[in-house]
């Protein structure tokens, strides 16, 4: 069997590029014959960035019932939430050992810190906790807690799964005896969707606030956000050049082939980027529209999540529990009689 795994941080309200880089391809796979999935809420790691519990409380609701309504079967699939699982922060830790601090200095979040703040000529360290600097490792346990062959994920996260194998390897060179304790993961990778552009044409992020809402808002943030979206300043009835634009990059993620060549043929014939907006609206809408409503649903009832990421935990940790036990033993943990 192949193992597919990934996780989402809940920091905020899903937007279409979790969708179509992690959560799509996601479900994709993990309806593939012969695959065990585990997918999750990154909640620990949601603690690095945010420290607004009503914040985290509730977009663990929405990412939660974002997976359920985009179709995760929960019969198939183990889906749980990180925090509930506490194996993970002591393999967390057994990571940590060999982990090198010259690679976590060369994370791309840690060093996006250090370069903002050199250039505002402040200390490179100020403002990064402990959480930030370690983050891959933590992500690293996610991955290697059960094996992970495959991690489908966006482009932005590539660099964390490579330190993951670093670490794995490391790992089983130290301890495994000749064993491979850990299975070595690999990225999962959609060339074409791996990096959505957001509003403003830079990738879409929470922390640029250029992101369009998957559910939250109804259509009319949908609308909303799209009528946001940057376009150059052609006229309606001028020639537009279809390649290059955010707009149609977007389009493209959700569009059959026949859709994508006639909308930049009609975008060539001179349609006005107003009318272009309100396919892409439609396009999306025809989507997310019946995903939409039951997510309202499961939204309106946190009980009911709550117990499917308890039976998700329990299932995870049959798993998590006796493999801790066999990594304790190879480290030296173990009972002396
Ligand atoms: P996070 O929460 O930032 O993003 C969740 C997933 O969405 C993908 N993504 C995108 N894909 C394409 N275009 C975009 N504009 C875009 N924005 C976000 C991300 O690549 C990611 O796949 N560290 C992770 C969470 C995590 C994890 C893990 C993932 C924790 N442990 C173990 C995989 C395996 C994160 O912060 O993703």
């Amino acid at each position: 069997t192949q193992r597919v795994l990934t996780g989402i941080t809940t920091t905020g309200t899903p937007h279409l590029g979790n969708y179509v880089g992690a959560i799509r391809p996601a479900i994709a796979a993990s309806r593939e014959p012969g695959v065990e999935s585990f997918f999750f809420l990154a909640d620990y790691h949601a603690l690095i960035k945010c420290d607004d519990p009503a914040r985290i409380a509730r977009s663990r609701l929405e990412i939660a019932a974002t997976w359920l309504a985009a179709g995760l079967d929960t019969d198939r699939v183990t889906f749980y939430a990180q925090s509930d699982i506490p194996e993970i922060t002591e393999l967390n830790w057994l990571l940590t050992c060999v982990t090198a601090k010259g690679q976590m200095n060369r994370a791309h979040a840690y060093k996006a810190s250090v370069d903002a703040n050199t250039a505002k000529g402040e200390d490179p360290d100020a403002g990064v906790t402990m959480g930030l600097y370690c983050y891959p490792v933590l992500m690293a346990a996610d991955i290697l807690m059960f094996n992970a062959h495959r991690v489908p994920v966006g482009r932005d996260q590539v660099q964390h799964i490579e330190m993951a194998r670093d670490v794995a390897l490391r790992f089983n060179h130290l301890y495994g005896g000749g064993k491979e304790l850990f299975v070595l993961p690999e990225a999962e990778i959609e060339e074409s969707v791996a990096t959505l552009p957001g509003l403003d044409g830079r990738k879409m992020s929470k922390s640029y606030d250029n992101t369009v809402p998957l559910f939250e808002g109804g259509p009319k943030a949908l609308k909303d956000a799209i009528a946001r979206i940057v376009t150059d300043s052609k006229l309606p009835g001028e020639p537009k050049d279809p390649e290059g634009a955010h707009l149609v990059t977007i389009y493209d993620a959700f569009a059959t082939a026949e859709q994508r060549a006639a909308f930049r043929a009609d975008l060539r014939g001179g349609l006005a980027w107003g009318e272009a907006k309100q396919r892409l609206v439609d396009l999306i809408e025809a989507h997310v529209g019946p995903m939409r409503a039951r997510y309202a649903d499961l939204v309106a009832h946190p009980d009911q999540i709550e117990a499917v990421l308890q039976a998700g935990a329990d299932k995870a940790r049959a798993r998590a529990t006796p493999f801790l036990r066999e990594l304790r033993h190879a480290v030296g943990l173990r009972r002396m009689v």
